[in-house]
């Protein structure tokens, strides 16, 4: 036997196995013999490609070769299809196209797949192209990974060329059943037709594979007129025969149910006969079957039957008049996409976002919602101008669904910059995620600090968005170190900032300078080191800067690879980050500034008597023994003591150092009990000089 003829013959004999197996659920050989012929043929066919059959049963496997998914030109109009709400606007549909054709009429019924939208090309009788919706005009090719669906033939029995269009779709249960795989909930679907969309644009073959997609397919276009069946039923029982799965959960209308059931069976067709006065009677059947269906539907297709009366009818600019969808009452809510602005995140982390008419959902209006990324916007191929399906989800985040109406201004698919909108740097891809990699971008520092001084974090509660961005532009914030350090008295003055603000900002600051350690650490906002993992760090013994920079410094992962849920990734990237100069920067401003660079530094707070418990500290002046000022603050804290910024009523103590006029005057007017330096050392317990006075403070 040549290479050719034993290629021909495991092509042949494969293919009777698949067929077999898929078709029939009979296995004819043990799945190792089926590999071992599988990997043979696929061996002959890359020695010799040009004797590989374009429909050959390898095309199923898949491979790890990266797709890009080129544009190609749609040879059909991919149009999609206006709406109707209720039950009225079908019937009126009906009666018009009745009335406009002046005969009698029948209609096709079918569910409203929820899906991916697909063209697949046949040419002599060989699937040549796959290519999804795109804008109409011009979709993504994505036959490699169509080619690995079981239900996708890759040869049809007869030599015809032909247009055919589908839903891809994956059915509930193995969408649940995936998803429960997947361990990073991030990375989880929303819904069946995401994990559809997702998987069609799979980079790798061999990983679109192992989703088992499915396709309906509802209408054919035939190359050769002459060779287009009469009617809609027709085409379906064509393409049935050529064997393309069709949706059989089907009914048709005619003026009686006598009739389509007479049409249905000439037809060879499964399905429910009605006649026109039965529409409220299906639509309402439907809608009580839709949940317990094996997929999702969104709504029911209303198409005329006859083909020479759709050649009359015709198209409009967006969709056919021969046909009408009736879409299922949902929570969600259509708007236009304006306009896709592009944000970019404290690491860098590009962000697309959807800016839509003002929508009206569930209670409130929506203007933005987010894309995530290229690849969500791919998915959906949204371009501006669209109509889109928005929803809540999970009662609460927008999120856009889908493109229910393409633009008609002949935008296509969304590409985000390949520059930073904010600094201009170059873009990069990591993954499915693009990133601006210059850690001085305005947009980058001003984030960075926002998540810091965050109600999650160091909550200082008067440095919001609105402040840091103030003070950037005024040159007073360029970084974390800047928040300790910098006096922002000056802040007083600046575009809706008074002095009120800037000392309430001062106070803010001084009031987060004894957070834990372990906060001070999430704070610097390292990827992936959350409270969570800071909080593994800490109590896996890494529980200062000193530590964690000595640990990173020596390089070893496995210190922190065996940390509890961290691992190899995990561990390369805590110690990237604790050798990066600027994490090291802030470090040491941090520490500088006096704020917990150790756990140590906490639990001061514990083993201190709480002999301050109840009382209300505020000090003035300069101090000996405590410079910066907030280290007199914190052995207050570690004593039960609350510290304030300012002298008033509540105010129970000031400890008064050098210099500080007007606080202690206030304090004087108000009675407040003043506190030396030297006092306050005694009560420490640190003694050092003798008291001034030589007596001893009551309290
Ligand atoms: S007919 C010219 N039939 O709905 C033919 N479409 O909003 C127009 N869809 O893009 C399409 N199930 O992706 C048709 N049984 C069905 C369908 C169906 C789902 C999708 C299709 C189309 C969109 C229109």
């Amino acid at each position: 036997m040549n290479v050719k003829e034993e290629i021909d013959a495991l092509t042949q004999e494969l293919k009777l196995y698949q067929d077999k197996y898929y078709k029939e659920g009979v296995s004819l050989i043990s799945d190792g013999e089926y590999d071992r012929l599988t990997d043979r043929l696929i061996e002959l066919e890359a020695a010799h490609p040009e004797l590989a059959h374009p429909d050959s049963p390898t095309k199923r496997v898949g491979s790890d070769l990266t797709n890009d998914f080129p544009e190609v030109r749609h040879t059909i109009p991919v149009l999609s299809l206006d709406k109707a709400y209720s039950e009225e606007e079908v019937r009126e549909f009906f009666d018009k196209s009745i009335a406009k054709e002046g005969g009698m009429l029948s209609f096709a019924a079918e569910e409203k797949i929820d899906g991916v939208s697909m063209v697949l090309y046949y040419e002599d009788g060989l699937l040549v192209r796959a290519v999804t919706r795109g804008n109409g005009e011009v979709g993504n090719d994505v036959t490699a990974n169509i080619m690995t669906m079981q239900s996708v033939p890759l040869s049809l029995p007869e030599s015809v060329t032909l247009a055919v269009r589908g839903e891809v779709y994956i059915s509930k249960s193995d969408f649940e059943k995936l998803n429960a795989m997947e361990p990073d909930v991030q990375k989880r679907a929303a819904n069946p037709r995401n994990l559809a969309a997702g998987t069609v644009r799979r980079q790798k073959s061999s990983e679109a594979k192992l989703v088992p997609l499915r396709i309906f397919c509802y209408e054919g276009f035939w190359a050769d007129r002459s060779q287009t069946p009469p009617d809609h039923l027709n085409i379906l029982a064509k393409l049935k025969a050529l064997g393309f799965t069709i949706d059989e959960d089907f009914a048709f209308f005619c003026s009686t149910a006598e009739e389509a059931e007479k049409r249905l069976s000439a037809a060879g067709i499964k399905g429910k006969a009605y006649s026109f006065s039965q529409l409220d009677t299906y639509i309402a059947e439907m809608t009580a079957a839709r949940p317990d269906l094996g997929y999702e539907i969104d709504g029911l297709v209303f198409k005329i039957d006859e083909l020479d009366v759709r050649d009359r009818f015709g198209y409009t600019e967006h969709h056919p008049r021969w046909a009408i969808a009736y879409k299922f009452e949902s929570p969600q809510a259509e708007a236009k996409l304006l306009d896709v602005t592009v944000q970019v995140g404290r690491t860098g982390r590009i962000t697309p976002v959807a800016e839509i008419t003002p929508t009206k959902l569930g209670g409130s209006t929506i203007r933005r919602a987010t894309l995530h990324n290229q690849e969500y916007i791919d998915e959906l191929e949204l371009a501006i101008g669209d109509t889109v399906s928005i929803s809540k989800r999970g009662d609460v985040i927008p999120a856009v669904e889908r493109v229910t109406e393409k633009n008609d201004s002949g935008n296509t698919t969304f590409r985000l910059p390949s520059n930073c909108p904010c600094c201009g740097s170059p873009l990069k891809h990591i993954g499915a995620l693009d990133y601006c990699p210059n850690y001085d971008c305005p947009d980058q520092v001003r984030g960075r600090i926002s998540f810091f001084a965050s109600s999650d974090q160091m909550d200082i509660e008067t440095l919001g968005p609105k402040t840091v961005d103030i003070l950037y532009k005024a040159g007073m914030l360029d970084s974390i170190s800047d928040i300790y350090r910098n006096d922002f008295s000056s802040a007083a003055g600046l575009p809706g900032f008074g002095e009120k603000s800037a000392a309430l900002l001062k106070a803010g600051i001084e009031e987060s300078r004894t957070r834990p350690f372990v906060t001070v650490l999430s704070s610097l906002g390292i990827a992936e080191l959350g409270k969570k993992n800071a909080g593994i760090l800490v109590n896996g013994g890494f529980d200062s800067f000193d530590k964690l920079l000595e640990a990173a410094e020596k390089g070893d992962p496995s210190v922190f690879a065996s940390l509890p849920g961290f691992g190899d990734i995990m561990a390369e990237n805590v110690i990237n980050a604790f050798r990066d100069p600027h994490i090291i920067a802030v470090i040491d401003a941090l520490r500088d500034a006096g704020l917990h660079v150790s756990a140590e530094m906490d639990e001061k707070k514990d083993e201190e008597e709480q002999i301050f418990s109840g009382q209300v500290w505020c000090a003035t002046g300069s101090f000996e023994n405590f410079n910066p000022r907030s280290k007199a603050l914190a052995e207050i804290e570690a004593r039960g003591g609350r510290t304030v910024s300012s002298v008033t009523s509540k105010t129970t103590h000031l400890l008064a150092g050098k210099g500080g006029g007007s606080k202690r005057a206030e304090a004087e007017r108000l009675g407040v009990r003043i506190v030396s330096e030297d006092e306050f050392m005694k009560l420490l317990g640190k003694e050092k000089t003798a008291p001034e006075d030589g007596q001893l403070m009551l309290f």
